[in-house]
């Protein structure tokens, strides 16, 4: 799998499609899989949703819950929207090869038929014209359509999903842009009654340590334009390995995320067997003000908690013991979560190990203020010279203690601190399993609140 598509919830069922080559481990003509859960832990894969047609493969889009019938599939339809990609006139230099188009189901998203008057909106020249995400705007009743367009944002309106008419144009002189815009996403959230519009740009490349990011902006939007409260760039997660991550559709007040847990950088090479890509976790995303600005906080969702049981307890630790919690714990579990405190003036770190020399590093820099993850003695690294990297983050909360949250698989580190106001997620290739995680800060300052948990595998 590569993107995440068409994130939509319905009648009790989250949808995942996603980008989806049958043939192959590495990006092809693109499908949309598709894959069903009900409380966003356990999924089932499902046939797949969208093959390519006549009009090209199937790039990302979005897919929303058609409640009132605007577009004439019938009420509570599900209607997705996805970039058709045309490969000959993509080859062709002067072609101009995307376009949006419409498939919907009428039976839960089992089945699928594309809208015979496809596409719905053609190029109007710009050759990098994809991901539309769509969303309904209460305030002036209409569809809204983000739209990735070359280094650019697009939002188009329309009554009834086949008919767009552009509002407006967002990017020029702000942000980061070092590659391509893809992969937009445009959400609100309650602060005190007043919606704070929050709108997601992934990026490929130019992302802050090296290929693929996320960035976000955060201002209003009222139907027509987006206007950002500043012009900071401001990164979802700092880590190299979440990208194109979008929300679902259809939640009511909750934002949930959920990225592709890869980098374009090296995405086709990464050394694995029967599968390659695999998605972040999923994700709440709230807004905290912080220094009088807003920032995203990014948390791994509350189901999770039913995966989650208590393995051990250190309610103080000190920083200059260099603490293996294999001693005290015994082996690791193949996928933990272990969180814990440190004084924010204090430099500390979290090194995952393993009996092969092989490691993977979290860390804090006190005097750069600096997160960090080392993953360059992971493991195999062979495969690709950009790989093997110490990536940098910096801290966004204010308060005198980090409180940080690791979420670790066996070829994956998710990391949560400040409650999530800055995130890293990096994957890794080790030979064995890492089954040991040291402590070490500096004597004198002590590490708080550790808690190990064992996240209980949700596939066989
Ligand atoms: C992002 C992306 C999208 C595009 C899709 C094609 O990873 O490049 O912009 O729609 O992948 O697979």
């Amino acid at each position: 799998m590569n993107d995440p598509n068409g994130m939509v919830y319905h009648n009790g069922t989250y949808h995942l499609f996603f980008q989806h080559n049958p043939d192959s481990t590495v990006w092809g003509p693109m499908h949309w899989g598709h894959a069903t859960s009900q409380d966003l832990l356990h999924w089932e894969e499902q046939p797949i949703a969208l093959f390519p047609d006549s009009l090209g493969t199937i790039f990302s889009g979005s897919a929303v819950v058609d409640k009132d019938n605007t577009a004439g599939f019938g009420n509570n339809a599900l209607v997705a929207i996805f970039t058709h990609h045309n490969h000959t006139l993509a080859q062709n230099q002067a072609g101009l090869p995307q376009y949006q188009s419409l498939a919907y189901s009428t039976d839960e998203g089992k089945t699928w038929a594309k809208y015979e008057g496809n596409p719905v909106l053609p190029n109007p020249g710009i050759r990098d014209f994809r991901d539309p995400k769509v969303m309904w705007h209460e305030e002036s009743e209409k569809w809204v359509m983000t739209l990735a367009t070359k280094q650019s944002i697009t939002f188009y309106g329309s009554p009834n999903l086949k008919e767009w008419t552009k509002l407006s144009e967002f990017g020029e002189g702000i942000g980061a842009h070092g590659g391509v815009w893809e992969c937009p996403d445009l959400i609100s959230f309650d602060d005190q009654g007043k919606k704070i519009w929050v709108l997601i740009v992934n990026l490929n490349p130019g992302a802050p340590n090296g290929g693929s990011g996320g960035q976000y902006f955060v201002g209003d939007f009222d139907g027509t334009t987006f206007r950002p409260f500043d012009t900071d760039t401001r990164w979802l997660d700092f880590g190299r390995d979440n990208y194109a991550g979008v929300t679902w559709s259809n939640t009511g007040n909750r934002r949930i995320f959920i990225g592709w847990m890869n980098n374009w950088e090296y995405a086709n090479v990464v050394p694995t067997e029967t599968w390659r890509g695999a998605t972040t976790l999923p994700r709440e995303l709230g807004i905290e003000k912080i220094n009088g600005k807003w920032y995203l906080a990014s948390q791994p969702v509350p189901e999770l908690s039913a995966i989650t049981s208590s393995l051990q307890k250190l309610p103080s630790v000190d920083g200059g013991e260099s603490l293996s919690l294999k001693a005290t714990a015994g082996n690791l579990p193949e996928t933990y979560r272990l969180d814990l405190t440190y004084p924010a003036d204090h430099t500390f770190e979290v090194t995952l190990k393993n009996d092969a020399n092989e490691q993977v590093t979290f860390g804090y820099a006190a005097s750069e203020r600096c997160f960090f993850i080392d993953r360059t003695l992971a493991g195999n690294h062979a495969f690709s010279e950009k790989f093997a990297s110490k990536d940098s983050a910096p801290r966004i909360g204010d308060q005198p203690e980090i409180r940080v949250s690791l979420w670790v698989d066996v070829a994956s580190i998710e990391v949560f601190a400040d409650d999530g106001l800055t995130a890293m997620t990096e994957i890794f290739f080790p030979t064995q399993v890492y089954d040991d995680i040291v402590l070490q800060g500096q004597s004198g300052a002590r590490f708080t609140d550790v808690h190990l948990y064992r996240i209980s595998p949700t596939t066989n």
